[in-house]
């Protein structure tokens, strides 16, 4: 296989990508990241290519990203999201992505609802899909995102120790990090809730724990997820209150560490939950470059599978 081309055709999750293919992720953002710099932010590499964007679950952050990537990258594109569609009127998945297809679409970038969507999808249609978060099971951009923002703070991931603190159970961001920093060497922890760890998590490899100071004490770097109130059925913890008093990050327990901890957050941020507005706001938080850097990375994601490889991508 050329040492320029991903090892599958599709982006579906982190499951199935190897080493190599996520350096190549990484090489490709960095360029991209140097054209977002410039006053000219915009590259030719996918002038011939369209892209669909079809939203069946709500995204403010993810659905603007793929968007500027895309336009940044010069494709033509259609927005489609589930609420202003027919889907409401009771068609199926395929049908509604044939019709999309039929209007000669190369490349399908899709959230939905219902994990394994796109990869049902990508059995069925003659098209490139990306995988912009399936339910509660991958969400593999904001792991790209988040390991390249990660790399420019702490260097090689290599032995970094980095937690994952929250709803772990209820998020695509959850799962689609672990593998990612696994396979970049890094040593990998969960922490929330026992009702909201799931079980499986110790047969993954990561280490489990309960105790937030503890786990803020070994981390480099913490990431805090917020907690999926959409996805959660029952109660899984008594209140808010009290989840934020037990693993919440607030500017007392950052200050009691006395070191660099690196915060990052997938956003939407619910502040004084997961979170305060003063670590939100901390300058060891990246989360606005994470922002930034999402753009370069979907940026990458999208030339690697559609565009033309062979050529430069900031030609
Ligand atoms: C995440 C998601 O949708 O899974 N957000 C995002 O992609 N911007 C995380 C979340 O919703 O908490």
């Amino acid at each position: 296989m050329p040492d320029n081309v991903l090892s599958q055709p599709h982006l579906l999750g982190i499951k199935g990508l190897q080493r190599q293919d996520l350096d190549m992720l990484f090489r490709t953002t960095r360029e991209f990241r140097v054209v977002l710099d410039r006053p000219i932010k915009k590259v030719p590499s996918l002038r011939e290519i369209t892209i669909a964007n079809l939203f069946f679950e709500n995204s403010t952050r993810t659905r603007i990203s793929f968007e500027l990537a895309e336009k940044r990258l010069s494709a033509d594109i259609i927005n489609f999201s589930a609420s202003a569609s027919s889907v409401s009127k009771g068609e199926t998945l395929l049908d509604t992505v044939n019709n999309i297809l039929a209007m000669k679409v190369d490349v399908v970038v899709m959230r939905h609802p219902k994990p394994g969507a796109p990869h049902f999808l990508a059995r069925h249609i003659p098209a490139t899909i990306v995988n912009a978060g399936d339910g509660t099971h991958e969400h593999p951009t904001q792991a790209l995102l988040d390991c390249y923002s990660l790399q420019e703070r702490l260097g090689d991931l290599h032995d970094a120790r980095i937690a994952i603190v929250g709803d772990i159970s209820h998020s695509r961001v959850a799962l689609s990090n672990i593998l990612a920093l696994q396979l970049l060497g890094a040593k990998v922890r969960v922490c929330g809730p026992p009702t909201l760890i799931p079980r499986h998590m110790k047969d993954l490899g990561v280490e489990v724990s309960y105790d937030l100071d503890d786990t803020l004490r070994w981390a480099d770097a913490v990431n805090m997820l917020r907690i999926q109130l959409e996805r959660q059925d029952i109660k899984y913890f008594p209140s808010l209150r009290e989840y934020h008093q037990t693993f919440g990050l607030d500017l007392k327990r950052l200050e009691a560490l006395a070191k660099p901890l690196v915060i990052l957050h997938p956003g939407p941020i619910n502040r004084g939950v997961e979170i305060t507005s003063e670590v939100a706001d901390h300058p060891q938080a990246i989360i606005l470059d994470q922002v930034l850097n999402g753009v370069a990375s979907r940026m990458a994601v999208l030339y690697l599978l559609a565009g033309k490889p062979a050529s430069a991508p900031a030609a």
